[in-house]
């Protein structure tokens, strides 16, 4: 019996494996650019950090997570998404005694028991940031314009910035109440999930995909803010005008992890199915204090890279697959067989990228091989060059060919 992958995994192949360092070439230069420098969190945690963190009413913590017990008998989950290890982390290491913003990124694999479609993985992987220890707007604008500048350096058209703030968990409580009365009355015509959410995260029930037509009268959210969260919301959306950032209020927002506080918002782009979401954030100023650290303020985003795949692959996006080799060997004969194998090491200690038969093929199939690999020049080598000290170097764009020493060989290719 063939062994398949689980569902909701992707093997990632020469081929397409080079369209996602692609991605996170750009994601890492952009994150150099805004001065986040990487953190790396261990895939697994324990799970209560999971429960306390995203929230224990949230889809992910009642359906998704990928929970087992260890040979010690400890509770550990597979991460379903980064905020909360690098929080953990934060605390943990005490970055918060740094005289500086922690402003940290991450790119990795995270898994959540979804029904798989275009778009959701149960292992999928994020490029994410997170910005510890400032409550300043300035800061929620810098991480909105990080996203976006990240979509629009990787090519992408037409994505959308939708903002919203979910103010502080006592503007939410006043807000759930006024939206249950808005709700209840209506609640017998609502979808079963969001009967159910009523009762347990109200706020979600807006975000519901079946019944948003029956929600454009729902009480806004940002009619229940108070003063402290209206000024940092009108300070957030000025310093993104001022920026340029081209975005959109939408106060049916709401985020599916319970850590947010203030500033919330997505990425939106159309092209990856039914789903249009290829990212999200937003603050949490109550996380760090929440898994057992001091009361530090946070910020952050996650882009979801399988979206991004989709979306480059819809626009046609030309992104740089394959980097060609510098030079392909052929051996003529058994003493240049030996010859080309040092040749072969010297060239790449050198810096270039070389390649050769190892499979004994006639050299006319070497040659098809070379062409495959887009080789800038093969390097041909016969007994009659070797007696010589010598191989012939072939420029595959225009045919032309040459004898060259072999001691010149690295020159000649620059
Ligand atoms: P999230 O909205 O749950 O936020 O996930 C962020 C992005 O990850 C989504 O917009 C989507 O692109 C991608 N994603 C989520 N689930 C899947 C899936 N099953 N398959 C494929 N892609 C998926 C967070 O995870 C927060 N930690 C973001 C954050 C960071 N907030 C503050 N800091």
């Amino acid at each position: 019996m063939a062994f398949q992958k689980p569902t909701g995994t992707q093997d990632l192949l020469p081929g397409v494996v080079e369209r996602w360092q692609f991605v996170e070439d750009k994601a890492r230069d952009i994150c150099r650019r805004f001065n986040y420098r990487e953190i790396r969190t261990p895939l697994f945690e324990q799970t209560s950090l999971f429960v306390r963190g995203v929230g224990e009413t949230t889809d992910i913590v009642e359906k998704e997570m990928y929970t087992f017990e260890d040979k010690s008998g400890r509770s550990m989950t597979l991460r379903p998404e980064g905020t909360a290890g690098v929080v953990r982390s934060y605390v943990e290491n005490k970055l918060y005694g740094e005289p500086d913003v922690s402003k940290l990124y991450y790119i990795g694999p995270m898994f959540r028991y979804e029904r798989p479609q275009a778009g959701r993985q149960r292992q999928f992987h994020q490029f994410g940031i997170e910005a510890l220890g400032s409550v300043d707007p300035a800061i929620d604008a810098e991480a909105i314009s990080l996203g976006y500048q990240f979509c629009i350096d990787l090519g992408l058209k037409g994505v959308k910035v939708e903002v919203n703030s979910v103010g502080t968990p006592a503007v939410r409580a006043a807000y759930r109440e006024k939206l249950l009365q808005f709700l209840t009355p209506m609640k017998d015509s609502l979808c079963k999930d969001c009967q159910s959410r009523m009762e347990r995260n109200p706020l979600r029930v807006l975000d519901c995909k079946v019944d948003q037509d029956k929600f454009t009268d729902a009480p806004s959210i940002l009619d229940s803010l108070d003063e402290e969260c209206e000024t940092h919301f009108n300070q957030v959306k000025a310093y993104l005008t001022e920026m340029n950032v081209d975005y959109d209020v939408n106060p049916r927002l709401v985020r599916g992890l319970d850590y947010y506080t203030h500033t919330a918002f997505e990425y939106k782009a159309a092209g990856i199915g039914a789903i249009d979401t290829v990212g999200g954030g937003g603050r949490y100023n109550g996380l760090v204090a929440d898994v057992g650290g001091p009361d530090q303020p946070g910020i952050g985003l996650a882009i979801g890279l399988e979206r991004i795949q989709l979306i480059l692959e819809n626009q046609e996006v030309d992104v740089e697959a394959y980097k060609p080799i510098d030079v392909y060997f052929v051996a003529l004969g058994e003493a240049a067989e030996k010859e080309i194998t040092k040749q072969l090491y010297l060239l790449r200690q050198a810096g270039f990228v070389a390649e050769r038969d190892y499979l004994g093929r006639k050299m006319k199939a070497q040659m098809k091989s070379a062409d495959r690999m887009q080789a800038r020049f093969t390097a041909i080598l016969g007994d009659d060059e070797l007696s010589r000290g010598e191989i012939a170097l072939k420029s595959m764009e225009s045919g032309e060919q040459k004898t060259v020493k072999l001691t010149d060989l690295a020159k000649e290719l620059k």
